[in-house]
């Protein structure tokens, strides 16, 4: 077994690549009907590919379950003006943290009045870009947040509908970086201090804003649903005694990235997250913010591999032309991931390797433990599935590495939504 489950050797397992994924004749992947290493030629390395089906698929399922106002897609996960749209188009609305997020849905052609604003450090422009597009709902952070929207309201802004989010003191299981339910925390209003009530009565007393609910996240990557449900019970008596018409639970679904991770699929989370509130007694509309469960894997990134190094008796270091910068989450939170060769996508993959990347860090590596079939070489595009959420949207430009561009593939058409980024964009920022 591999730190990560499945063997080694095994191919990579289907499940773990987008729905409309296929594997010809000659072992070559196909992704929404089109070639995947097509799309490497026309496009270039790296290349994130995402099939549109799929994305479509878990944004009806969301709201399916928690109906047109009660799903709402987290665009953090991934964002650019095409994925707002197709969140909109599937009945959901979007949850933005920033007013760059905001900009970007607005720009998209979404209407104001389906967004949400998060954040917890929202600027005084964020907050006025806010009232004047005329944003859905602000879910209110801290004190110092209702101070500034009272003061934009009593300068002639519009009075916003918020939800005030709440710190339910809990611990869930994953990684410390995206836990955000423990006491010791900067997101919401602490339960368990009495802050959370305080800020409910300071809310419903003022004329500035209309207190319409109350907003609960725990943090993301969470496989269980019993977090979700401890999480609920937490806060429940809070939601009841508060006796608001919106209860918002956040998001936070875990996805499987490696062979052998099991995590509920949306429908079941959902199904589960009502249920428990309507056992708590909880009478208020609920809301979810799946971002990772929408997105994750709904993308492949492809790269071409630059360099193969074996060091006897270490390992075989394949570097590609990408890394931390499109992708960095194996830095941040030790993710893991799977490797595999689009033109074997079948194929037993009896060579170990460490994919890295090529920043000047010798912490830039993509999948710690890899694998792929032994004649990998240079040249070979090689790919890493379940990586369309917190990828791109975390990339950055380190070493001034090119942002790569983002494909959505559909009935074997591939439209390009995002291009790839030119020196003249690294330098148009640059004054000299
Ligand atoms: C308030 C809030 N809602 C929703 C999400 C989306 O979480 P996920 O992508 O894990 O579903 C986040 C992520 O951090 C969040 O902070």
């Amino acid at each position: 077994m591999t730190e990560q489950g499945g063997r080694p050797s095994d191919p990579l397992d289907r499940s773990l690549l987008p729905d409309t994924a296929d594997v010809d004749e000659h072992g070559r992947l196909h992704l929404g009907g089109c070639d995947v290493l097509e799309l490497a030629e026309e496009f270039g390395t790296p290349l994130f590919v995402y099939d549109e089906a799929h994305l479509r698929s878990r944004g009806a399922a969301a709201v399916d379950v928690f109906g047109p106002d009660g799903a709402v897609y987290a665009t953090k996960a991934f964002l650019c003006r095409a994925m707002a749209r197709l969140a909109h188009e599937e009945g959901m609305r979007l949850d933005v943290a920033t007013g760059g997020e905001l900009s970007v849905v607005l720009a998209a052609g979404v209407p104001a009045d389906r967004v949400v604003l998060h954040g917890n450090n929202k600027s005084s422009e964020e907050l006025a870009l806010a009232l004047t597009a005329g944003v859905g709902r602000i879910v209110v952070d801290s004190t110092d947040e209702l101070d500034r929207i009272e003061a934009l309201v009593a300068a002639g802004g519009r009075r916003p509908q918020v939800l005030i989010r709440v710190n339910p003191g809990i611990e869930v299981h994953t990684h410390e970086h995206v836990q955000t339910g423990v006491l010791d925390s900067k997101f919401g209003f602490p339960l368990t201090t009495g802050q959370a009530e305080a800020a409910l009565a300071r809310a419903a007393a003022s004329a500035a804003v209309d207190l319409v609910g109350v907003h609960l996240h725990i943090g993301s990557q969470v496989f269980s649903v019993d977090n979700f449900a401890d999480g609920l019970r937490a806060v429940a008596p809070f939601v009841r005694d508060a006796d608001l018409p919106e209860f918002v639970v956040g998001g936070g679904l875990g996805v499987a990235y490696v062979a052998g991770e099991q995590a509920p699929d949306l429908r079941s989370w959902g199904e589960s997250v009502l249920a428990t509130c309507r056992e708590e007694g909880i009478r208020s509309a609920i809301s979810a913010e799946p971002g990772r469960a929408i997105v994750a894997s709904a993308a492949i990134t492809l790269y071409t591999v630059g360099t193969v190094k074996f060091i006897p008796g270490v390992r075989t270091y394949v570097a590609v032309d990408g890394g931390m910068s499109d992708n960095p989450r194996p830095v941040l939170y030790g993710s893991g991931y799977e490797t595999f060769l689009p033109r074997a996508a079948s194929s037993r993959r009896d060579l170990p390797i460490r994919l890295v990347g090529k920043h000047c860090e010798s912490g830039d590596l993509l999948v710690r433990e890899g694998a792929v079939p032994a004649d990998l070489s240079v040249g070979d595009v090689v790919a890493t599935p379940v990586t369309g959420a917190y990828g791109h949207s975390m990339g950055s430009n380190y070493n001034k590495v090119l942002r790569p561009p983002v494909v959505f593939v559909r009935d074997g058409r591939a439209r390009e939504v995002v291009r790839r980024e030119t020196v003249d964009d690294l330098l148009a920022t640059d004054l000299g």
